[in-house]
């Protein structure tokens, strides 16, 4: 090459690696998460799933490869040494699901991450700040204790239950055992489970803060454990481990069965810590015979009775070293289960909120009711001062009576009640650990003294989903809907999705999970709680194949297998997790036992109408006089399924059995159009859920979709333009109206007072989803008090609708896990405005539009690496701008015709500000 060639080349390349070495894109990769989860301790799985988010101010910026490092070490992170993983540079747009591909890492071992990419024009991002996460105990074999628990002769909780309906068991065990540690410590692990529920301390602290652990799951079939990094706990010399272990799901009541001792009578422990010291060496700490065992302060504890405590029974200082245990006793050893460990996949159960309350009042004398001015489920903080043995009795409720005293009689046998003993000297502080409360309202009695609005806090108790969605709207008692949405659903998961808090239930009701999964979503990140509900589901599958209609099931239960519409959530949850987060790894786990399911339902209806094995067969639960044949419903969510499973085997890439179920499906659908179905639309039964099933799984020809819309409507004004629908037709009901276009109807739904509507119990001073609409009303007081709680968020799942139809955010089911985002928002109902904000797994989304006179204007955000497709409401030949300019012209911005009454453009990620001076 001619060498006076050689300098403008050189110069050239100089300024390529100017642009895309050093120079870094304006990019930035963030909010890294492992299964979910941010910086996770002790996961299970060996191939965990890693994601981030990109962000950038630049519109229709674009990952165009990814790297990830993964490292034994900070130290090695920092140096770039992916000594466990280098995924070199990868081709691409992918930022979640993205399977950790180096050598299996192995019990114990401690990954830390970063991640960088290349944007639209090929340049590098800086790499993101460094992650982490580490694995759990992944063999049986890692466990080196033994299951611990309190001796027998200790156990006894006195006269505790004498006289009581329901006696409490045993007051929980405190353990402990004390270790000394030599050398300076680099890392310390613990990693714990129990057949119970546990709090753990180490040397006088509290490790975690995480309630109820290990939490629920089918004791019968695997049970969770929980890790923590407790480097900072552990002390160089004596150390101490204390331990406080209850009943909870595994030995206290569940349920209407007035039981305890379901799954087992005897609480029991496992421990180990792993202690790896700065000069490479290690120590094993675990649970074993030496430990030792009291009852403590509480002397009894329960989630639906309550829990006692005494303050005189403390014992300062037990969880230190150098505490004086001569009196404890030794701990039994007792036989380990049969079942595997499993490391807990979901966020830990936590007290989210403090609550201040906003009235107290003193319907008797001695007698305090505060009032939270909302329905939430956890428990109360008290403060007091008073004298060592005075008693402070706690009751809790959901409503008052007319004379103001707390109403319980919804509570069922669950007695709801805690009580405090004081030790006296000064300002104590109580609350309870082991049980949990459906209350707004909390009374005192045996209070010393006159309580002043400080004595008591409400604590907010849920799994820690993180919130990721606002909604807003300019009608207030929407926005109030919305806000009773959310707090039924964190009311409501706990451990699993319940069904309420309150009363002798708080199951798992698998109809109730299903309908409202998609609401749910919007509101907080729910990938981790159901990836670990399905494995509930999953275990409580019958031997032929049946789903259950409650997860986790227990012994006592022996029904409750195959309700259309509950069982079903075995294949509608999957789905959806797949939907929102892109997740196919949920697909492929509960594959067969989706199959066996479906296999299940085939072998009982070869006929294909669902007319055998319906289990429990609620039907439309609740629906308002209007019952729909439950074997059409069946027939419709079977159908529902066999669609769904096709899509799914579609994403796996197992075409061949996808084109099964759709095969499966057009059968189901032909045998429902053939028996229920006449020539002009209408539907056996002639219930607005039977036209919104058929309309929503498709199960009418198409010829007749109009017909059987018109019916719906027709059924709608019949009642004077109000709902009759049950639990499960009610999810259904605006999506599908707006669908048919008369989203002016669904408006009408929305915005009415009287019952049965979403506002009505609004009127009647909710500040929670009801079970019923009329739980109680200011005409008739209180409904049925055998079915009547006042936390229930099935009637919530009209927050599907107000999110992507009001608001206008939804997702492609073409490319699931918002790779590409509908934004189509429908004005109306009388609204001057209405927006939403929701975190997805690929960053922010935005959309927010607001009506002044004639003018629409819709503001939209767009996260980097995803793109829209925008949905604008507006007269044919109107002109539409982005930020002042002809929106077809607008940079990101390509027009892509009309549809219906809509304009749409599809865009690239960034903020957009659409605007029509005439407005539909
Ligand atoms: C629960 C419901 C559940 C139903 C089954 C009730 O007791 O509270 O939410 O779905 O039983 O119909």
């Amino acid at each position: 090459m001619d060498r006076h060639l050689l300098f403008p080349l050189f110069g050239l390349a100089l300024l390529a690696a100017a642009c895309s070495g050093r120079e870094k894109s304006e990019m930035r990769v963030t909010g890294l998460r492992c299964e979910y989860l941010v910086d996770p301790v002790g996961i299970g799985e060996p191939q965990p799933r890693l994601s981030w988010v990109l962000e950038s101010a630049r519109r229709g910026q674009k990952q165009s490869a990814y790297r990830v490092l993964v490292s034994s070490s900070r130290e090695k992170l920092g140096r770039d040494e992916g000594d466990l993983w280098d995924s070199g540079k990868v081709s691409g747009d992918q930022t979640a699901q993205i399977v950790y591909g180096g050598q299996a890492p192995a019990s114990g071992q401690a990954c830390f991450w970063k991640a960088c990419a290349w944007d639209a024009d090929g340049v590098q991002t800086e790499f993101s700040p460094a992650a982490s996460w580490s694995m759990g105990l992944l063999q049986g074999s890692d466990w080196k204790g033994d299951w611990i628990g309190m001796t027998a002769g200790v156990t006894e909780s006195g006269d505790l239950g004498k006289n009581l309906e329901l006696p409490p068991g045993p007051p929980p065990a405190w353990l402990r055992k004390e270790f000394s540690v030599d050398k300076p410590v680099s890392r310390a692990v613990l990693y714990v489970t129990a057949r119970g529920i546990i709090e753990l301390y180490l040397n006088g602290g509290r490790v975690g803060r995480d309630l109820f652990a290990p939490e629920w799951t089918d004791y019968r079939r695997r049970i969770q454990y929980r890790a923590y990094d407790v480097t900072g706990l552990v002390a160089q010399g004596a150390n101490a481990f204390g331990v406080v272990l209850a009943d909870g799901w595994y030995a206290g009541y569940l349920a209407w069965y007035e039981k305890r001792a379901n799954y087992g009578d005897r609480t029991s422990a496992l421990l180990q810590m792993e202690v790896e010291f700065q000069d490479g060496t290690r120590q094993t700490v675990v649970s074993d015979g030496s430990w030792r065992c009291a009852a403590g302060p509480i002397l009894s504890a329960d989630f639906l009775l309550g829990e006692s405590y005494d303050a005189r029974r403390e014992m300062p200082g037990w969880d230190s070293a150098g505490f004086a245990d001569s009196g404890w006793n030794q701990v039994a050893v007792v036989g380990r289960p049969e079942v595997p460990l499993v490391a807990q996949p979901s966020q830990p159960v936590q007290v989210t909120e403090e609550i201040e309350p906003v009235a107290v009042f003193q319907p008797k004398p001695g007698v305090y009711v505060f009032d939270l001015g909302q329905n939430i489920a956890g428990w109360a903080s008290l403060k007091v001062n008073g004298r060592a043995g005075d008693k402070v009795v706690l009751r809790y409720a959901e409503r008052l009576n007319s004379d103001s005293t707390i109403y319980t009689t919804n509570l069922r046998k669950a007695r709801a009640t805690d009580t405090y003993v004081l030790k006296g000297g000064g300002e104590e502080v109580y609350q309870p650990r082991f049980t949990f409360h459906g209350f707004q309202y909390v009374e005192l009695t045996g209070y010393p003294g006159v309580p002043d609005r400080r004595a008591v806090t409400g604590c907010v108790v849920h799994s820690d989903t993180p919130p990721v969605g606002s909604f807003q709207c300019s009608n207030p008692m929407v926005n109030r809907l919305w806000r009773n949405i959310v707090r039924s659903q964190r009311g409501n998961f706990i451990s699993i999705p319940t069904d309420c808090p309150q009363r002798d239930e708080r199951l798992g009701w698998m109809g109730d999970a299903q309908i409202f999964i998609r609401t749910a979503t919007y509101n907080e990140d729910v990938a981790a709680f159901f990836n670990k509900w399905m494995y509930d589901v999953q275990d409580g599958q019958s031997d032929q194949g049946a789903y259950s209609e409650i997860s986790p099931r227990f012994p006592p239960m022996t029904e409750h297998y195959g309700a259309a519409g509950w069982a079903d959530a075995g294949i509608i949850v999957p789905w959806t997790v797949y939907l929102v987060y892109g997740d196919t790894r949920i697909i492929e786990r509960h594959y067969e036992s989706m199959t066996r399911w479906l296999d299940y339902v085939l072998k009982a209806n070869p006929d294909l109408l669902r007319l055998n094995e319906r289990g429990s067969d609620y039907g439309d639960w609740l629906s308002i006089a209007a019952d729909t044949p439950k074997e059409i419903l069946a027939t419709a969510y079977w159908a529902y399924d066999a669609r769904l499973m096709s899509r799914m085997a579609q994403a796996i890439g197992r075409s061949q059995d996808s084109q099964k179920y759709e095969n499966m499906f057009e059968g189901i659908r032909a045998a429902f159009q053939k028996a229920y179905v006449a020539a002009d639309g209408r539907i056996l039964g002639d219930t607005q859920t039977a036209y919104l099933l058929a309309l929503y799984m498709d199960l009418l020809p198409e010829n007749l979709r109009a017909n059987a819309g018109e019916h719906l409507v027709e059924s709608i004004r019949q009642k004077d333009w109000h709902l009759s629908t049950g639990f499960l037709g009610v999810r259904h009901l605006n999506p599908v109206l707006t669908g048919l276009g008369r989203t002016d109807i669904a408006y009408r739904l929305l915005g009415n007072e009287t019952f049965p509507s979403w506002l009505y119990p609004i009127v009647n001073g909710a500040t929670s989803i009801w079970e019923r609409w009329d739980g109680w009303t200011k005409e008739k007081g209180f409904q049925d008090p055998g079915m009547n709680s006042f936390n229930h968020y099935s009637l919530g799942s009209v927050g599907e609708w107000l999110f992507a139809d009001v608001a206008g955010i939804d997702l492609d089911p073409g490319e699931p896990g918002y790779k590409s985002i509908i934004i189509r928002p429908c004005p109306g109902g009388g609204l001057t405005e209405a927006g939403a904000e929701y975190e997805s797994i690929r960053g922010k989304i935005g959309s927010r539009w607001t009506l002044s006179g004639d003018s629409l204007e819709l503001a939209v955000t767009i996260p980097a690496n995803t793109r829209a497709t925008v949905y604008f409401p507006c007269p044919e030949n109107a002109s539409v701008t982005e930020s002042g300019i002809e929106a077809a012209k607008a940079g990101g911005v390509t027009p892509l015709g009309r549809q219906g009454d809509r304009t749409v453009f599809r865009v690239e990620s960034g903020d957009y500000l659409f605007k029509s001076a005439a407005a539909l």
